[in-house]
């Protein structure tokens, strides 16, 4: 029988663990060895389902999750080289999220774990995200700073020695990924906005025309990009269509810059004023090639450990979600079958921290 998230089990004996992402538009599996390597991680993105719509549609993604969640299961199952009986865990995303979404996810993630006999655990994809800064390097050092940067997230994190986390600071209206996506449609470009812009930005100059970065006040460690997305929009306005078809590209490096070189300087002013000596920056933003550049050079100037997930770890993925489910279920946690999808989790991550998450 399964034992609800305020009881803690029994220990967990590690073993292979599937984790199952379907909070948005990506059906995504993956699984973990024993020991926390990742052995693969499939994902279906449903990008061609919604482009036509210019964002996603939360009742499309839901049939699209439905239609591939068992293939893309069986698939990273295959290509970890296990059998479903080999499986000693798993762990989905219970939030936040679209809801038709991660009911998908949840509801497959239970059956499974019943039909097999083995625990689940319901994990954060905040957490996840977070989770996926450590994939790579295990060995990454604590304390230090995480900003998440993705389309529903922009935070700042400190995380102390015992993997403890206090928020800095977060937007106080868009996301990074918001701001991107937003500009894009502004600038007339395919969904997803953020790969669109910042392909485009290489053909551009950052410099030619600038847009307002918004520090709010010096040390503060809260962002805002919807000024931004307006100072874009008028630009566009003052311009006839010729123009801003032949600046396009530097108005997309301009916008860029605005974004990125703002989470630069947050995210190195919040590492220096909480004494910490390593950054990780984390979410589908961290995918930006811009925003990696100047993150690399500037570590390597103030000789910081920065980590900076491999691209198929920053956007939406399932070994994040999968290592964050390792960490609940070797401490213990275990979903009860009642565990819902919840789709506005993130409000309770400020309130109670690391492992209630895991319900
Ligand atoms: O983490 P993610 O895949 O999903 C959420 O949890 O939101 O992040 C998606 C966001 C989108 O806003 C997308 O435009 C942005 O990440 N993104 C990028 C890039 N790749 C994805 N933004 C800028 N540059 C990129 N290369
Ligand atoms: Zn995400």
């Amino acid at each position: 029988m399964m034992i609800s998230i305020d009881q803690p089990a029994s220990t967990w004996i590690p073993g292979p663990i599937l984790g199952i992402e379907t909070s948005c538009d990506e059906t995504a599996a993956s699984a973990l060895a024993a020991d926390g390597s990742v052995l693969s991680n499939v994902i279906a993105s449903q990008h061609d389902v919604h482009q036509r719509f210019g964002g996603v549609v939360p009742e499309l993604a839901s049939r699209a999750h439905v239609e591939s969640i068992e293939r893309v299961s069986a698939t990273a199952l295959q290509q970890a080289g296990l059998a479903w009986t080999d499986l000693a865990g798993i762990a989905v995303t219970q939030g936040p999220g679209l809801a038709g979404a991660l009911l998908v996810g949840v509801n497959y993630a239970k059956a499974l774990a019943y039909a097999l006999n083995i625990p689940v655990v319901g994990v954060s994809h905040l957490e996840g995200h977070i989770a996926s800064a450590w994939l790579k390097d295990p060995a990454f050092p604590l304390p230090c700073v995480v900003l998440v940067v993705s389309g529903g997230h922009t935070h700042l994190y400190y995380k102390d020695r015992s993997g403890h986390r206090r928020l800095l600071g977060a937007t106080r209206d868009d996301a990074a990924g918001e701001a991107f996506d937003k500009g894009a449609q502004l600038l007339g470009l395919e969904f997803p906005g953020g790969p669109a812009i910042d392909r485009l930005a290489r053909q551009g100059n950052p410099d030619t025309i600038a847009f307002p970065r918004s520090y709010l006040q010096n040390g503060s460690h809260e962002f805002s990009f919807s000024g931004l997305k307006t100072a874009l929009l008028y630009r566009l306005q003052a311009m006839d269509e010729q123009s801003r078809v032949a600046n396009v590209a530097d108005l997309a490096a301009g916008y860029q810059e605005a974004i990125v070189s703002v989470l630069v300087e947050k995210s190195f002013t919040a590492v220096r004023s909480s004494g910490a000596r390593a950054l990780a920056v984390v979410g589908g933003v961290s995918a930006n090639s811009r925003l990696r550049a100047l993150l690399q050079a500037r570590a390597t100037s103030e000789s910081l450990q920065l980590s900076l997930p491999p691209l198929s770890y920053c956007t939406d993925n399932a070994a994040m979600i999968a290592a964050a489910g390792r960490q609940a279920l070797c401490a213990g946690f275990r979903a009860s079958w009642d565990m819902d999808a919840n789709a506005s989790l993130s409000r309770l991550i400020g309130l109670f921290g690391l492992f209630c998450l895991f319900g």
